[in-house]
């Protein structure tokens, strides 16, 4: 096992009615932005009460973080914070909120332009802190250090991190997902699902903890996850949202080999063409599990076994029946897997090449073997 560090702030309050908790979990003497997405929470109950349980603190709103959060928007924002002298952030949405909101808390505080804190990683010293309400289980960044957004006038999209903005508290109540339309528990499922194996499907390090707890959040992402469409009482929502915490929240990647070479691609993916973040996973992760079969083949053939049973065979045969399960388990929960289900087709290759060659991503993965050759041919394989 490699060695690491290992701490993770937020406090947890899961479950049914625990956005009352807000009362007390914010101090009164703060100063709170209220900020969230295009307005689902008004429709769904989340809005009134938090409005509720924050009646007699003192409230500024700002809304419309949209997904894939832009700097544009959240700049907007920042203005906002500086001028009214907030002292702390409530997100209440899913993984754009929340990043937005992480960018927002260190761009206030930034002294230069903020945009460098995701362009050229400058170092983020200080942040308002930041509490979250989750209204979608997805992305882990209801209890992680990091936030992606995007510049929507050059098409970037980047990701930082800084245990600053990492959130003091988030509230999870799954009875959220109730709201949610199709294509988001979708994408929920299928971004837990890739989160886990780019920190499982590397070397192996003999982390054995960390590879059975990965284990664990797979098995229960393929068990649950399906059910969420229809079967669906309230453990159901409550594994698939745990899960989705868990899969991104520092646990199982530390003392192992990170991969994240499928979400480098991903990013690009809806940098150029809007695809959700998650169906940009989907398309990519079976032809970076082919591509790289060598360089994986240890743990795809554990995967193989732990995961999805698979004992016999060549080695070869073993890795590509595990690959065509993952990719059927996203079918299952109705995630398409081909840029041409998006209408997209070899156009794409060379654009999102040359766009990864201007960012530097020219190695990618635990070993800096996805080089910009093999990107391409896993693009082109997953048209
Ligand atoms: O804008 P609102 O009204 O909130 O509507 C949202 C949005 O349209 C809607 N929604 C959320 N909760 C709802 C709901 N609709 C009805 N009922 C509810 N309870 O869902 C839509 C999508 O929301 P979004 O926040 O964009 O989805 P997600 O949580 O999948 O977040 C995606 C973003 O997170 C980034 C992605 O790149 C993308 O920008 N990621 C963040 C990570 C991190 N911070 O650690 C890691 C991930 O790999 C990912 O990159
Ligand atoms: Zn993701």
């Amino acid at each position: 096992m490699l060695n690491f560090t290992y701490s993770n702030k937020t406090i947890i309050h899961f479950g049914d009615k625990q956005i009352a908790k807000l009362t007390k979990a914010i101090d009164k003497k703060r100063k709170v932005l209220l900020a969230y997405g295009g307005g689902s929470i008004k429709n769904n109950g989340i809005y009134q009460q938090i409005c509720d349980a924050l009646k007699e603190h003192n409230v500024v709103e700002f809304s419309g973080i949209e997904p894939n959060p832009s700097y544009e928007t959240t700049m907007k924002a920042v203005e906002l914070v500086k001028e009214q002298g907030v002292d702390f952030i409530l997100a209440v949405g899913g993984g754009s909120v929340i990043d937005g909101c992480k960018f927002i808390a260190a761009a206030a505080k930034f002294e230069g332009e903020p945009w460098d804190i995701l362009a050229k990683n400058a170092p983020v010293k200080s942040a308002v802190p930041i509490g979250v309400v989750l209204t979608l289980p997805a992305t882990g960044s209801e209890s992680n250090s990091y936030a992606v957004v995007s510049k929507l006038a050059t098409k970037d999209k980047f990701a930082f991190g800084s245990p600053y903005v990492h959130p003091e508290f988030a509230i999870l109540d799954p009875m959220v997902m109730s709201t949610l339309p199709e294509r988001q528990l979708t994408n929920g499922i299928v971004d837990a699902f890739v989160h886990v194996m780019e920190q499982y499907l590397t070397f192996n390090v003999n982390g054995k903890v960390q590879d059975r707890f990965s284990e664990g959040l797979l098995l229960t992402l393929i068990e649950e996850g399906p059910k969420v469409f229809n079967e669906v009482n309230d453990d159901v929502r409550a594994n698939v949202m745990w899960s989705a915490t868990m899969a991104l929240n520092g646990l199982i990647g530390s003392g192992v080999p990170q991969d994240w070479a499928t979400h480098g691609i991903g990013h690009e993916i809806t940098a150029l063409y809007g695809l959700d973040h998650a169906q940009t996973l989907a398309i990519i992760l079976p032809r970076m599990m082919w591509e790289m079969r060598t360089e994986k083949q240890d743990k795809l053939i554990q995967y193989a076994s732990r995961v999805w049973d698979i004992n016999e065979g060549s080695n070869e045969e073993r890795i590509k029946l595990a690959i065509e399960k993952t990719e059927q388990f996203f079918q299952a929960v109705k995630m398409k897997t081909r840029f041409s289900e998006y209408q997209l087709g070899e156009e794409v290759v060379d654009t999102l090449i040359t766009q990864l060659e201007r960012h530097g991503q020219t190695a990618m993965g635990e070993a800096q073997a996805v080089t910009l050759e093999r990107s391409k041919t896993i693009i082109a394989n997953s048209l």
